[in-house]
């Protein structure tokens, strides 16, 4: 039997810790699977006094992660600090320099250095993997760098934030509070370090970023991406999306359009009846559209411990077969440089919430404004204040809410239409607007 394919594991966090448990239990299996046994032989953390639960005897310890990516005692180099620079950064960099394979689920890393480490992987004639950075367990990467290589992509999207997506489940289902939600995320380990990656939609725009580069053959560009996330998405919302027929999720879309590449994240009404809204909790859910396949829809858990580590040790089983896949699909220096389309040339239905002042005359300017901008309605909704808990007299002057949503029009004339709205006084606070994509 070939030997024993040696792994160094730094970070030893919630996957880190589910992944040397996973590599244990599974250990026979992955003999009989990969022709050889796997081992983490060596480990990195900042506090070796932590409990986590697992047993590091027999195992190497480091505390500088970039000596571990470096050891000749370890064949593999498994990267789970996260962070875009820093000791992440640097091990990578060093593990690949030594012409020694990565794996990584770290998509800040990727989003920002991803076309730079993937030609330092070539030239080092080395493999850098990365299943585990977009959607949790979803094996997407597989799919799209291999599997789909004979389509062509038009679109790419889904959910890929598994906190954000409990969240806003659990607010609709339960009708809690959000940080109630955030904070029981937070203790399932689904959420970030820094949680505000998940709410403010940021870690949802790093794992699109690599799906763009893999759906179209572009160069990586995050900071090309539109980025809205859901910490302004009230039950009012929620209420009323349910009562005109959609669920609000934070997709991530990347699509080809005349203008260029599309890249946006944001709160997005969808129709109840579309897949994508039938996905719940902690599940991702990642829709491609390849010209020979039609549209494939991968479903599983985004976040959590155990299914993290799941995509980690199935690239760990690459690595043991010897594969060796261009990081992006294709050589690093053939990708294309990406076009980025405008958000303002954004075409679609918008969702618009206005407390609107209850005064005569206050919904027609309203609809002058939007027909001046050639938006047309599909409806325009005075809600109800009692029901939102607002007792107070129906015939006061006290703002009313008021959901309009539109057919398709372009995101410039939305922003336009809502700047006149806000300048005229009619409105009090800042409209709330949310895009709806129609889904099948
Ligand atoms: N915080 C991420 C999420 C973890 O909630 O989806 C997986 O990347």
């Amino acid at each position: 039997m070939t030997k024993d394919l040696r792994v160094g594991v730094a970070g030893l966090g919630t996957v880190g810790a589910s992944l040397v448990r996973l590599i244990e239990r599974k250990s026979n299996a992955l003999t009989a699977r990969c022709g050889r046994p796997v081992r983490v032989s060596a480990v990195s953390a900042r506090d070796r006094t932590r409990d986590r639960g697992v047993d590091l005897s027999g195992m190497a310890w480091f505390d500088d992660p970039v000596a571990l990516a470096t050891s000749a005692d370890v064949d593999v180099y498994v990267e789970l600090i996260g962070g875009e620079d820093g000791p992440a950064e640097a091990s990578v960099r060093a593990a690949l320099a030594a012409g020694k394979p990565v794996v990584t689920a770290n998509k800040a890393l990727l989003a920002r250095h991803g076309v730079e480490l993937a030609a330092l992987a070539e030239a080092n004639g080395t493999a850098l993997f990365y299943e585990a950075a977009v959607a949790g367990g979803i094996p997407v990467i597989k799919t799209m760098r291999e599997a789909l290589a004979g389509n062509e992509i038009s679109r790419v999207y889904g959910i890929l934030n598994g906190t954000c997506n409990y969240i806003l489940t659990r607010m609709e289902q339960e009708g809690l509070d959000f940080s109630d939600c955030l904070a029981d995320a937070q203790r399932l380990g689904y959420a970030e370090a820094d949680p505000t990656f998940d709410i403010e939609g940021f870690d949802t725009a790093h794992k699109l970023a690599i799906l763009t580069s893999l759906a179209f053959g572009s160069r990586i560009d995050s900071e090309a991406i539109y980025c809205e996330g859901i910490s302004s998405i009230t039950q009012a919302d929620i209420e009323a999306a349910g009562e005109l027929g959609y669920r609000i999720k934070l997709l991530g879309v990347a699509q080809r359009t005349d203008s260029g590449i599309e890249q946006r994240v944001h709160p997005t009404m969808v129709p109840k009846t579309s897949a994508i809204a039938r996905i719940d909790g902690v599940l991702n859910a990642v829709a491609i559209d390849g010209d020979a396949v039609g549209e494939v829809v991968l479903v599983g858990p985004g976040a959590g411990g155990d299914a993290t580590a799941s995509a980690v040790l199935g690239d760990i089983a690459d690595v043991a077969r010897g594969h060796a896949i261009p990081t992006l699909g294709m050589p690093a220096d053939t990708l294309a440089p990406y076009e980025a389309a405008r958000m303002r040339r954004h075409e679609g239905g918008y969702y618009i919430r206005l407390s609107v002042y209850d005064r005569s005359g206050a919904f027609a300017e309203i609809a002058r404004i939007m027909a001046d901008e050639d938006i047309s309605l599909e409806s325009i909704v005075q809600r109800d204040r009692s029901r939102a808990g607002d007792l107070s007299e129906p015939h006061s002057d006290a703002p009313q809410p008021v959901i309009l949503t539109t057919y398709e029009t372009t995101e410039a004339a939305v922003k336009r239409a809502l700047a006149t709205i806000m300048a005229r006084n009619v409105v009090a606070g800042d409209p709330q607007m949310i895009r709806i994509e129609k889904l099948r």
